[in-house]
């Protein structure tokens, strides 16, 4: 059987990256599988979050998921921190996970910056707990942006070493689902560097809660270069910034990279800006404003969550009682 797992972190606002490298195609996923959405506070807080800032960013966060289209009936969206089976086959991986892996993470090297020594051991950790959160419900895909693909891997390293190990035929060897024209958006202020929420300019890119004014001028503000559009993909070589703009243009028009450089090649940027900031409002319009609706009732938030959380231990549980078996802990299942 397969199971989609995948998780968002609840740090801040969500972006376009998040939205076109996993949000969008966990919405399409829902239609044909059973699909598992968590929220990871556990993983936000190995750096720095101030307590009411976090709460408020998972019920956001948990907001902006049903307002891009994920359905919590016929989902499970809950926060990790209510199972606490993660942490639990976390530490488990900790122990089967080699150091020598975790120090070939790129995202650890470049979250940790030059201060690795007073990084949290849980943000070099990461990796083993993302590990978990799959494995724990036995997830054969993982819907992701491209930034996730080497902890996917790690992922993969784990459960085939902990198949060794014990001699098993216990975990599955999860797949990463890495889909769409925009897998790996990046700013609009320098298109070698990934949108990411912790990008100190606002202007790098656009949120969920952005209305169409400031779209229109994140967009018109957005970096570019002299020449007008390609017609084909070999003239992005050297543009990096006219890429990426046409990419979200394909993405979020529903095209083929191909279908989109037919439409837009040989125009102005001041043109194309004008076409991808109206599908980018049209698209992200909605969403914004189902989002604040949401929010505005944060007990009902609340309680899918919880729900989702009961959810979620149901399958999780008899998973880990096996688990706890093959490693040889005692534990009231035990015969
Ligand atoms: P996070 O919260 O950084 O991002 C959530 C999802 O958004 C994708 N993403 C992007 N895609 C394209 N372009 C971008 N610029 C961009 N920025 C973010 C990410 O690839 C991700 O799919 N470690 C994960 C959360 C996690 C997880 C998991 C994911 C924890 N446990 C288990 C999958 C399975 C993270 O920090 O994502």
């Amino acid at each position: 059987m397969n199971r989609i797992f995948s998780g968002i972190q609840p740090t801040g606002n969500l972006h376009l990256g998040n939205y076109l490298g996993a949000v969008r195609n966990w919405v399409d996923l829902q239609h044909d599988y059973e699909c598992i959405y968590c929220v990871v506070d556990l993983h936000a807080i190995t750096v720095w979050q101030d307590p009411a800032e976090l709460r408020d960013s998972t019920r956001e966060v948990t907001a902006a998921l049903i307002a891009a289209g994920i359905d919590p009936e016929k989902n499970i969206i809950f926060n990790q921190s209510q199972n606490p089976d993660h942490a639990q086959l976390a530490w488990i991986f900790n122990c089967v996970a080699r150091l020598g892996w975790l120090n070939r993470m790129t995202q650890f090297k470049e979250k940790a910056g030059k201060h690795r020594e007073n990084a949290s051991v849980g943000l070099y950790a990461y990796p083993n707990l993302m590990a978990a959160d799959i494995l724990a419900y036995k997830g054969t895909h993982v819907p992701v942006g491209e930034d996730q693909k080497q902890h996917l891997e790690l992922c993969r390293d784990i459960a085939q070493k902990f198949n060794n190990d014990f001699a098993v035929d216990f975990f599955p060897i999860t797949e990463p689902l890495i889909l769409g024209e925009a897998t790996r958006v990046m700013s609009l202020r320098d298109g070698s560097a990934k949108m990411s929420k912790s990008d100190p300019s606002d202007y790098s890119r656009i949120n969920f809660t952005d209305g169409p004014d400031e779209i229109a001028l994140k967009i018109r503000k957005a970096r570019t270069d002299p020449e007008p559009l390609p017609s084909e993909a070999a003239g992005f070589e050297g543009r990096p910034e006219a890429a990426n703009l046409v990419g979200i243009y394909a993405a979020l028009s529903g095209q083929a990279l191909d279908a989109a450089l037919a439409e837009v090649g040989g125009r102005q940027f001041s043109e194309f800006k004008k076409m991808l900031s109206d599908v980018c409002v049209g698209v992200l319009g909605p969403i914004g404003t189902e989002m604040r609706r949401l929010v505005a009732e944060p007990h009902h938030i609340d309680a899918i969550l919880h729900r989702g959380a009961e959810r979620a231990r149901a399958i999780s549980r008899p998973i880990l009682d096996e688990v706890m078996d093959i490693v040889g802990f005692v534990h009231p299942l035990d015969d």
